[in-house]
C-alpha cells in the first residue's frame, strides 16, 4: 500500500516587519522567511475516513486540541477536489506548540502535499498555495518551504534570486506564546508603522547575508519581551556569546534565533545553553530551503 512521507520544516522569519493593524483585523506583514532542516514528519495511507495519529515529544500537549490544523488541511483538500476517500494520517511533532516557528502551518502545508500525492488530485504548487491561505497565514509560505519574501497577511509570496544557507540555533524556554496576545501588545505599544517598500535582500555569502539582516529587528520583538520578561533575557544570553553574529524573536515567539557564521559555532553555543538549561528546546539548524519538499512538488 502506498504510504507517503512528508516533512514540514519549521518556518523562521528572517525578517518581520508589521504594520498598524488592518480593517480585516490583521496586520499587514513583510518577511523573509527561511527554514530549518529540522521539523514534524507526518504520513499518509488510504483509509476509508480521515483520522489523525499524534506521537513524537510534543505530541501530548496537541492531543488536548478540539480540532487540529492537520485535519482542517485534509478536509479543505477533500471538499477543493471532491475527494470521497479518508486517509490514515501519523503526525510525529518534533516541534513545541505556539513557539513561532509556525509548526501548526507546516503541519497543514505538509498534509496538502501529502494528500495531494496520495489522491493524485495534482493540485499545482499556486493552488496549494491559494486553498492553504483559509487555514492560516503562514500556510502558504510553507507549502514550497523555501526562502522567500511574504507580504500582505502571508498571502502574497515572491522568490528571492540568490541567498545562502545560514547557521544558527533555535531556543525555546519552553512557554507557549499567544500570537493574538503578542499583536495586541504591539498595538498598545502603538508600534505599527505603516510599511514602506520590501526591502530587496540578495547575498550569495554568508557573511553578505548576515550583514543584510543585521538591520532589521523583528517587529514583534519588543511586545512580546513586555509580555514576557524571560525571552528578553534569553535573547540577551544568546547575544553574549562571541560566536553569535546577532539574535532575534522567531514570529511572536518564545522561540528565539541566534545566527552564527557557521554550523560548528552554533553547535558550541547550543551545548552550552542546554548544559545550563536542561529543559530548553535547543537545536542547531541550517536555514535554507528544503530540498526534500521540491523533489515532492509537481511543479
Ligand atoms: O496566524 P495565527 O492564526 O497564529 O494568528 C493568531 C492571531 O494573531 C490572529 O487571530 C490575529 O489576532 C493576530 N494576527 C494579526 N496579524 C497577523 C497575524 C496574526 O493580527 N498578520
Amino acid at each position: 500500500m502506498k504510504n507517503i512521507c512528508e516533512f514540514a520544516p519549521a518556518k523562521v522569519n528572517l525578517t518581520l516587519a508589521a504594520g498598524p493593524k488592518a480593517d480585516d483585523g490583521y496586520h499587514p506583514l513583510q518577511s523573509l522567511v527561511s527554514f530549518a532542516d529540522i521539523g514534524d514528519h507526518l504520513t499518509f495511507e488510504a483509509e476509508e475516513f480521515l483520522c489523525l495519529e499524534i506521537k513524537g515529544p510534543f505530541g501530548n500537549a496537541l492531543k488536548n486540541e478540539a480540532d487540529n490544523l492537520v485535519l482542517r488541511a485534509a478536509r479543505a483538500l477533500q471538499n477543493r477536489v471532491g475527494q470521497k476517500n479518508g486517509a490514515r494520517i501519523v503526525l510525529q511533532k518534533e516541534l513545541p506548540l505556539a513557539s513561532g516557528i509556525g509548526g501548526g502551518s507546516a503541519d497543514a502545508a505538509a498534509t496538502l502535499r501529502g494528500l495531494n500525492r496520495l489522491w493524485d488530485c495534482r493540485l499545482n504548487t499556486a493552488q496549494m498555495e491559494k486553498l492553504g491561505e483559509s487555514l492560516g497565514a503562514d500556510v502558504p509560505v510553507c507549502v514550497q518551504g523555501k526562502t522567500r519574501f511574504m507580504c500582505g497577511r502571508g498571502e502574497k509570496l515572491s522568490d528571492i534570486t540568490s541567498w545562502p544557507t545560514l547557521y544558527g540555533l533555535l531556543v525555546n524556554p519552553g512557554f507557549a506564546v499567544s500570537t493574538a496576545e503578542v499583536f495586541r501588545r504591539f498595538d498598545a505599544q502603538g508600534s505599527g508603522q505603516v510599511l514602506g517598500k520590501m526591502p530587496l535582500f540578495s547575498a550569495q555569502y554568508t557573511s553578505q547575508a548576515l550583514l543584510q539582516l543585521q538591520k532589521y529587528e523583528n517587529a514583534l520583538s519588543a511586545a512580546a519581551c513586555d509580555l514576557k520578561p524571560d525571552i528578553k533575557r534569553l535573547l540577551g544570553r544568546l547575544s553574549e556569546y562571541p560566536q553569535t553574529r546577532f539574535a532575534r524573536l522567531c514570529g511572536s515567539g518564545a522561540t528565539c534565533l541566534a545566527l552564527t557564521e557557521n554550523a560548528q559555532q552554533a553547535t558550541e553555543i547550543a551545548r552550552s545553553i542546554k548544559k545550563n538549561n536542561p529543559n530548553y528546546w535547543v537545536k542547531p539548524v541550517a536555514l535554507g530551503s528544503t530540498p526534500r519538499i521540491k523533489n515532492n512538488l509537481v511543479n
